[in-house]
């Protein structure tokens, strides 16, 4: 590029000599702003290479007058979790289920620990709030299969139910109808009866022919009044609160099969901190009552 160079007609400006098929570059300067921002950026850079982490050397690299290093950042926020989970966790062992509940702060722990392990691990069946489904039961509300005390709620968790732990919490209605242990009449006055039983309106004489064959066959179970037994997990009958429906086809589909519900053992799976945190969890949510 030597002499002067050629200019543009139209607009004035030198060209640069580039040339393609009669199309000329023109040799605008760089705007003002690009200028200052790309020496701001050369600024930038070597303040930056003084005060942080920046050149690789042979024998490491400039550690830059910050010392700022995430891998320590990271290090010292999980000591310092670690700490805080430690002295709450540890009290957490040792306290009784009464005690985590009558200390605010402890229960407060307990209430987040437990609430995390339950969307990870119970929701699934319990659904996400706890509130159940057909065959799961609501642990939001105070009727309870198995006891809805502390001890009893840890009970449950620790050895399951028909779940084949050696210690489970174990009971087994009769497929009465499957199994061919009472004739198909039987089992529809039975259904009446157990309408009956639950304050709805029902057909008299199925309801009496009903009541002694009640007695003899469900009543060591749901006890002589239908009002249920937490040592068997016989349900209340005379309540609102169905496992598996309200309606006569749920309740005979029940005495015809003779479900049992499975829920796991977590004895093996959990601490026995983690544990006390779910018990803690699900009876302050139930309401906290019995
Ligand atoms: C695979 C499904 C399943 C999972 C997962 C599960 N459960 Fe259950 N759970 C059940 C079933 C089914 C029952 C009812 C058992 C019965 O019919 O007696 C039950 C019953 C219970 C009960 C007794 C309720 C009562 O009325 O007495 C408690 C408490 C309970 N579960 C807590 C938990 C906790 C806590 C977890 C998570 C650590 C969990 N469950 C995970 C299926 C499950
Ligand atoms: C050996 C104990 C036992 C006997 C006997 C028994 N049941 Fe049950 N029954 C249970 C259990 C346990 C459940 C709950 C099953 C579960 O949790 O999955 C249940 C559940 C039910 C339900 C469902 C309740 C609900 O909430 O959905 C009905 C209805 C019922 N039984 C009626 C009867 C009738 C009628 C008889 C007699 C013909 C009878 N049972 C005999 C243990 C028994």
């Amino acid at each position: 590029m030597s002499g002067p160079r050629e200019k543009d007609e139209v607009s004035g400006v030198e060209t640069t000599g580039h040339e393609w098929d009669g199309i000329r570059e023109l040799d605008n300067p760089l705007p003002r702003w690009w200028v200052w921002l790309f020496y701001a950026c050369i600024a930038f850079a070597v303040v930056y290479w003084v005060l942080m982490p920046a050149w690789p050397g042979v024998h490491g690299y400039t550690h830059g007058i910050l010392h700022n290093s995430a891998r320590a950042t990271v290090a010292e926020d999980l000591r310092a979790l670690a700490a805080q989970r430690g002295a709450e966790g540890a009290k957490l062992k040792s306290a009784s289920l009464e005690q985590i509940e009558a200390d605010p702060k402890l229960q407060a722990y307990a209430l987040a620990q437990g609430q995390s392990i339950f969307g990870d691990n119970c929701a699934t069946c319990h659904g996400q709030g706890g509130t159940g489904g057909k065959g799961y039961p609501n642990l939001r509300d105070d009727v309870w299969l198995w006891g809805g005390k502390l001890e009893d709620i840890q009970h449950t968790i620790t050895v399951g139910v028909r779940s084949g732990d050696p210690d489970a919490r174990m009971s087994q209605m009769p497929a009465f109808g499957r199994d061919g242990m009472l004739p198909a009449t039987q089992i529809d006055d039975l259904t009446e009866y157990v309408v009956a039983l639950s304050h709805r309106k029902a057909d008299a004489g199925s309801v009496a022919r009903a009541a002694p064959i009640f007695q003899a066959q469900c009543s060591a179970c749901h006890g002589p009044e239908g009002k249920g037994n937490q040592a068997f997990g016989a349900p209340n009958l005379t309540d609102a609160d169905w496992l598996y429906g309200s309606d006569r086809t749920s309740i005979h589909d029940q005495i015809w099969n003779g479900r049992g519900g499975v829920m796991p053992a977590w004895g093996h799976r959990f601490d026995a901190a983690t544990i006390k945190a779910l018990a803690v969890y699900i009876h302050v949510k139930s309401g906290g009552g019995q």
